[in-house]
């Protein structure tokens, strides 16, 4: 078992979740691909259900694979959202962005019913805060923004390809090693106050369940 497996075998037991009729929210990631290539051989053995995601590359994979893919803007309530995570700890506090879809990540959470974490056993964490935290910036922000994170954290811009990241929103992304993340919801509350600051990747109350796979065995988490 490599550690693709296991992300497939958790993919796949969240996706035993599904039932027909659901609205389903689509994460971002390799294992959220996982689960969407699940999902898409649901589809065409005759699940009906309904799909939003929360980037252009989960929305184009699925798409591709025949599932039923609508605007997010157009969807007030999602039943189940299964996304992946970079860092979960026995609380269900998790720590998501690495992939750059927070933003949108953290919509389509707080939209559903119920949202799965799907990871492998790598991202189970006795607390979060190894991880940088990923913060979406408004451009027109950036230098201003750059100066707030940075008394709190070591802030670095992400790049692509000698350029700076953008988001499917077309906004940057900093990611953020807080010197003290031990309160991890007063972190959040600051990082929301500071205009400019448009998401992040701290999940606090979105998630509802997980699904880790180590070795071959799927353990679930419940809240
Ligand atoms: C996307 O922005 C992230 O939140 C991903 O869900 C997270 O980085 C997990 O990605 P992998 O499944 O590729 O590790």
């Amino acid at each position: 078992m490599n550690l693709d497996d296991d992300k497939r075998l958790a993919a796949e037991a969240a996706v035993a979740e599904v039932r027909d009729g659901m609205m389903v929210g689509l994460g971002t990631g390799s294992t959220a691909a996982h689960m969407i290539r699940a999902l898409g051989r649901r589809v065409g053995e005759g699940l009906k259900m309904d799909a939003v995601a929360t980037s252009h590359a989960s929305a184009d994979l699925a798409r591709e694979l025949g599932i039923r893919v609508h605007d997010f803007a157009d969807v007030a309530r999602v039943d189940l959202t299964i996304d992946g995570a970079d860092e979960i700890d026995g609380l269900m506090l998790v720590v998501k962005g690495a992939g750059g879809a927070m933003l949108r990540e953290k919509c389509v959470a707080a939209a559903s019913d119920r949202m799965v974490v799907i990871a492998d056993g790598a991202k189970r964490v006795e607390r979060i805060g190894k991880a940088a935290v990923p913060v979406e910036v408004l451009p027109f922000a950036k230098a201003y923004v750059t100066r707030v994170l940075a008394e709190r954290s070591d802030a670095v811009l992400r790049m692509a390809g000698g350029e700076a990241y953008l988001t499917d929103q077309g906004n940057l992304v900093l990611d953020c090693a807080f010197h003290d993340l031990s309160d991890p919801h007063e972190v959040a509350a600051w990082l929301q106050g500071i205009p400019g600051v448009l998401g992040h990747g701290l999940f606090l109350s979105e998630v509802d369940g997980a699904y880790l796979a180590d070795g071959g065995v799927v353990t679930r988490l419940e809240r």
